[in-house]
């Protein structure tokens, strides 16, 4: 069986993967610096795999460690790359720190996967390399324009697709599939691993949850004077199991050689864009527990709108988001009562 190397596999994204790799017969090694994520995220992978997976606490950018571990797991035929820093308004602080981790981390993966003569790396993007899409580019596709990153952190995940175009023209063997996503929410249906925010939450959802759970006193939310039709923003949230199981299908179509292309590039979206109020109004309906708000002004550097037009993922990789909008804020729910 073969085995695939997951960075960043304790976080969020990143353990909803591993157990659909595992699910589907992939053996696992994950690469974590513990840096945003928790030991005890392999506990909950186990509970729902019923195996651990292999698991090593390496910085991604520490040369020497990645090197010893691609010795130890000579078998490693497909990296997937989740391992960076994430939080838009700390990259405005911090952004030597952003430039740092997630460019040298991709940058020492690339150099150790070369040296080990592994050709396959399936890259974390985002839909923050659009920015806020033209009405022509709406829903937003693989063609539509990139446009300059609102943050560092939209930053680095431009120049990332840089790198990794750059050293596929020039290492023909390289095989590379960016997944830029959109809005990834919820948490495993068996509540055993989910999203674990640091500190105050800044993405909408489980700021809802929070709040919801009587842990914030009430969600803000940012505008209700965008162009819109109930004028708050609007963004395409995407289950993060169905996201997860868009890797394993990237995984295997790096495997089975299927496609002649070095880079593909991929949104993952559901294809329809929900607006602040519809999902709190759809949270509050499908939970029955109420969630005290109040509308306050915009947010720097927000997006009013955008959503993606997933058919290329949808014909390509033959994958869907069909999850139910209540089914996942239900699992969300389900995930922040257990917490
Ligand atoms: P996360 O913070 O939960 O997971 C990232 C993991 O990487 C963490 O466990 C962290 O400890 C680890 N990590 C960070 N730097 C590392 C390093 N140098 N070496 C080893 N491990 C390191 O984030 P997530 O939400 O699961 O996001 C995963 C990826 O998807 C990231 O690349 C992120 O930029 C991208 N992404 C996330 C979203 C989102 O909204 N969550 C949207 C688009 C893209
Ligand atoms: C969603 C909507 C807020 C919190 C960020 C990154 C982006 C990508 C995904 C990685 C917006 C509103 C939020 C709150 C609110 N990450 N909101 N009150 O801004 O689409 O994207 O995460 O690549 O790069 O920028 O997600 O969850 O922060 O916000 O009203 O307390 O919820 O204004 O309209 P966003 P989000």
């Amino acid at each position: 069986m073969s085995r695939i190397l997951v960075t960043g596999g304790t976080g969020y994204i990143g353990s909803h993967t591993v157990v659909e790799l595992m699910q589907s017969g992939f053996d696992v090694v994950i690469v974590d610096n513990l840096s945003n994520s928790s030991i005890d995220v392999l506990d909950g992978i186990e509970a729902i795999v019923g195996k651990r997976p292999d698991f090593a606490n390496i910085d991604c950018s520490d040369y020497v460690a990645m090197a010893e571990l691609f010795d130890k797991y000579h078998d490693i035929e497909g990296v997937i790359h989740f391992a960076a820093s994430k939080a838009v308004g700390e990259s405005v602080e911090k952004p030597l720190l952003y430039y740092r981790n997630n460019i040298g981390s991709l940058i020492c993966l690339l150099e150790v996967m070369k040296a080990h003569k592994v050709k396959n790396i399936v890259f974390s993007s985002s839909c923050t390399v659009y920015g806020q899409p033209d009405s022509a580019h709406l829903p937003v596709n693989e063609d539509a324009p990139i446009q300059k990153a609102l943050s560092p952190y939209g930053n680095t995940k431009q120049i990332n697709e840089e790198i990794l175009a750059d050293e596929a023209h020039a290492d023909k063997g390289l095989h590379v599939i960016l997944l830029r996503y959109f809005n990834p929410i919820g948490a495993h249906p068996s509540a055993l691993i989910g999203e674990l925010p640091n500190g105050v939450p800044q993405n909408l959802l489980p700021f809802v949850t929070q709040t919801a759970a009587g842990l914030r006193k009430q969600l803000r939310v940012f505008g209700n004077d965008y162009n819109t039709p109930d004028g708050s923003c609007i963004r395409d949230y995407i289950y993060v199991v169905d996201l997860a199981k868009a890797h394993v299908i990237a995984v295997r179509r790096q495997l089975e050689k299927k496609s002649s292309e070095q880079v593909e590039v991929f949104n993952l979206g559901t294809g329809k864009g929900l607006s602040v109020l519809e999902i709190l109004n759809t949270f509050i309906k499908v939970t029955g527990v109420d969630v005290p708000y109040e509308i306050v002004g915009r947010r720097e550097g927000d997006i009013e709108k955008v959503w993606a037009d997933p058919k290329k993922a949808n014909e390509v990789l033959g994958w869907k988001a069909e999850t139910p909008t209540e089914d996942i804020l239900l699992s969300a729910w389900k995930w922040q009562q257990k917490l």
